[in-house]
């Protein structure tokens, strides 16, 4: 039980990476909140786990709004009186081209992968301070590590989600705040068929998701995407908050 006693938010939390790291928080102890745009999936989830004796919060709102990523913050803590760590876990591929790129879909990028985070994190802070320390975990890709051909755009943005917790684990290690990046490669979610079926996505027009999805995990020395089961530990370990060791990381879970 790595997270007795401790509570914590998981945005985009009812569906993929999200929904398995929250449900393995709560396996450790934590009580969390589960916040996400679906209403409905996070309440299921919540349900399901209360069911088995956890304390959990399904909170629905869109994160690209101000004060709503403000808001759970508040909202969690006033219902299980703490914060001890945050994953900032939502995030959007955003658009595909560069060329004649569609600035609706630049934005949304922008706003979910670094403005919804920037927003939650600077609510988040003075909770974390209050307790003595905390976590704060991002999620980024290896995309934002090494750049992708197929997502310039999305590559600005984890790249900037990086540099964050990079600076952000400097700024706030003094107040034994701890600040780290996971950073997936494919994974088999529904986010992964958004990736391969966008509009603007030329190279894959006019093909099945699944079958992109297929031909692309052929890429992968193992032949399949990490499963969205098989890597929350990792998170895990970055929301304890008395580790002392990893700060400013990011880890890699790509398969290859
Ligand atoms: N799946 C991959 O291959 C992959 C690879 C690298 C990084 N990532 C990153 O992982 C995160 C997404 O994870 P996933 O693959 O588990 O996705 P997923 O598709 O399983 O889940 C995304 C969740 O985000 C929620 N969501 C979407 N817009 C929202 C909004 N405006 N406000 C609140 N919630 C919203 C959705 O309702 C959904 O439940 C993103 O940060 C993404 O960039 C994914």
């Amino acid at each position: 039980m790595r997270l007795q006693g401790k509570v914590g938010i998981v945005t985009a939390g009812a569906s993929g990476m999200g929904r398995a790291g929250a449900t393995r928080f709560i396996k450790e102890g934590a009580a969390v909140a589960i916040v996400d745009l679906d209403g409905g999936r996070a309440e299921a989830l919540a349900g399901r786990l209360r069911a088995g004796g956890a304390k959990v919060l399904a909170i629905a709102g869109d994160l690209r709004d101000d004060g709503f990523a403000r808001d759970i913050v508040a909202r969690t803590a006033a219902q299980f009186g703490q914060l001890d760590f945050v994953w900032n876990h939502v995030g959007h591929p955003g658009p595909a081209a560069v060329e004649g790129v569609d600035m609706a879909q630049y934005e949304l990028a922008m706003d979910l992968n670094l403005r919804s985070v920037l927003v939650t994190t600077e609510a988040a802070i003075p909770h974390l301070r209050a307790r003595g320390g905390g976590a704060l975990l991002f999620t980024a890709s290896v995309a934002g590590l090494t750049g992708s051909a197929y997502s310039p755009i999305y590559s600005m943005a984890k790249f900037g989600v990086v540099g964050f917790v990079r600076s952000l684990a400097k700024r706030l290690a003094r107040d034994h705040i701890r600040v780290n990046a996971v950073c997936p490669g494919l994974t088999d979610t529904p986010m992964l068929r958004t990736f391969v079926a966008r509009p603007d996505q030329a190279h894959t027009a006019n093909q099945h998701p699944e079958m992109v999805v297929r031909e692309t995990v052929k890429t992968v020395p193992f032949r399949r995407p990490p499963s969205r089961t098989r890597s929350p530990t990792r998170r895990c370990s970055c929301c304890r908050t008395r580790r002392p060791t990893s700060r400013g990381s990011h880890w890699r879970s790509t398969g290859r």
